[in-house]
């Protein structure tokens, strides 16, 4: 036994954290809830009113040289410049004599991995919402510039919410512009991919992430991991020649297999985007559901104008002085446009708020958001991940008494009508949505012709011309 190892034995320990002008916080630790590489973690509860809080423990004996530290350093660095709802929140790092002390958002439930070792292998309801929000928390990584470069099921973890959380950034790097490449091979040997094993001279950049998860998916579907073999050798034999295939006894739907299938090239160029995945209809089956606009508003006309969430969870407002606003899904920033005609919206970075001359109009749209958020929850779909140009948002809207008008950017237009049916009309590819309650159609602005078949719809589509004579 180490002395470390001994040490556990003595739990709870009573842990104070004292920085120059900081108040002194102090942390019970109770209960090893896990381990990995280098670092032991714990339960914990920050005293006086024992709200849990996990803490990553670093025997400062195993990070002496100084490649070793500048890894803690960086891994911390990332970490604290990291706010997702699908990343462990990073709450802070101190030190003794022998460790340094991550202090981590406490997740109650656990890692993927050992959910996964006691029933392999999940369904694929139950992995499709695993992976989609790991897609989540990459889309706001890479828009970060943050490589994990560890993803893996031991560093998923699932809050008391049942959310998953991607941990451990031990191995991040952050990117200084869009085109770098590392060189630098890490990793966990049997999800690294081709050119991480291949010893090439290209680097390697955001799309490991992408095939680590491949692999993840792959693991949970089937229970085994794609490229297993006897030795390290041999996995990476079989990685470099992306040796791998399904077990003759599973049944993994034919979306499932394609979903892996289409991550697992050896070009890492070629290797789906985070929001091409997204769409696969692995995660978004069929089309059962019209791909609805807007999902949620308020008329607070009286007030202020409309407010409302897209499924992409952007939120926007249409002020009644006719000036719009939207605000990205991560909540960073804020585009404001002076009237419906504004092309070159100001872009507004939300830590900016407080001293900045729109700050009333911004402080309504984070709180819009926040209402608009809690009850759309279950509703929305993938978050909206473009990295340039104008956020999609309403440009236009009518209430009548009919329903209520939508009219994009875009120029697609949605009507919720009055009795609950909804007509969307995406106007660049000419095809209607139409949905009653009981039915659901997609059709193309020529089918209309069909005066008995369509009747209803056509009806729908005549209100809705009518009701965009209102748009203001
Ligand atoms: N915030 C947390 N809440 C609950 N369990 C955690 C938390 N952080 C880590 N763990 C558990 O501890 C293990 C190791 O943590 P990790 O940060 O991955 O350390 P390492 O860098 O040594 O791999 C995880 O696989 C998980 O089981
Ligand atoms: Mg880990």
């Amino acid at each position: 036994m180490t002395k470390h190892e001994e040490e556990d034995d003595q739990l709870p320990i009573i842990l104070s954290k004292q920085s120059p002008g900081e108040k002194k916080q102090s942390f019970r630790m109770s209960k090893k809830i896990g381990s990995g590489g280098f670092a032991t973690v714990f339960y914990a509860e920050e005293l006086p009113d024992m709200t849990p809080i996990a803490i990553k423990r670093i025997p400062k004996a195993r990070i002496s040289g100084p490649k070793a530290k500048k890894k803690i350093i960086t891994e911390i660095e990332i970490h604290r410049s990291l706010f997702h709802p699908n990343i462990v929140q990073y709450r802070g790092v101190f030190q003794d004599q022998s460790y340094v002390y991550i202090l981590l958002e406490y997740c109650e439930n656990g890692s993927v991995s050992e959910e996964f070792k006691k029933s392999p292998p999940f369904s694929e309801e139950k992995t499709k919402k695993i992976v989609m929000q790991v897609l989540v928390a990459l889309g706001y990584l890479h828009q970060h510039r943050v490589i994990h470069r560890d993803l893996k099921l031991q560093n998923l973890l699932f809050d008391a919410d049942r959310n998953v959380k991607v941990a451990d950034f031990g191995l991040s790097a952050q990117m200084q512009d869009d085109d770098e490449k590392r060189k630098t091979i890490c990793g966990t040997p049997g999800y690294l991919s081709p050119e991480l094993v291949g010893g090439g001279s290209q680097g390697h950049s955001y799309s490991v992430d992408i095939w680590a998860l491949g692999v993840c998916t792959f693991l949970m579907l089937t229970g085994t991991q794609p490229f297993q073999a006897a030795d390290k050798k041999q996995t990476f034999q079989r990685i470099s020649n992306v040796d791998y295939r399904w077990p003759d006894a599973c049944n993994v739907s034919d979306n499932a297999r394609n979903f892996v299938d289409s991550i697992m090239q050896k070009d890492p160029m070629l290797r789906p985007s985070i929001s091409q995945l997204m769409q696969h209809p692995f995660l978004t089956p069929g089309r059962t559901m019209p791909p609805y606009m807007v999902r949620a508003w308020w008329d607070y006309s009286n007030r202020y104008g409309l407010t409302y969430i897209l499924d992409s969870h952007i939120v926007g407002a249409c002020f009644n002085d006719s000036s719009r606003i939207t605000l990205s899904p991560d909540e960073a920033y804020s585009q404001y446009f002076a009237t419906p005609h504004t092309t070159d919206p100001e872009t507004i970075l939300m830590d900016d708020i407080e001293t900045h001359p729109l700050r009333k109009k911004l402080i309504l749209i984070l709180h819009f958001a926040s209402e608009l958020k809690k009850r759309s929850e279950n509703l929305l779909g993938s978050p909206y991940i473009g990295k340039e140009g104008i956020l999609p948002h309403v440009k236009y809207w009518a209430k009548t008494r009919d329903g209520t008008l939508f009219r994009m950017l875009s120029r697609d237009v949605q009507a919720n009508f009055k009795d609950h049916s909804k007509l969307i009309i995406e106007t660049s590819s000419k095809t209607l949505y139409y949905e009653n309650g009981e039915t659901f159609e997609v059709l193309n602005l020529s089918d209309l012709k069909n005066k008995e078949k369509y009747a209803e719809v056509r009806k729908r589509f005549a209100l809705l011309k009518e009701m965009s004579n209102h748009l203001v």
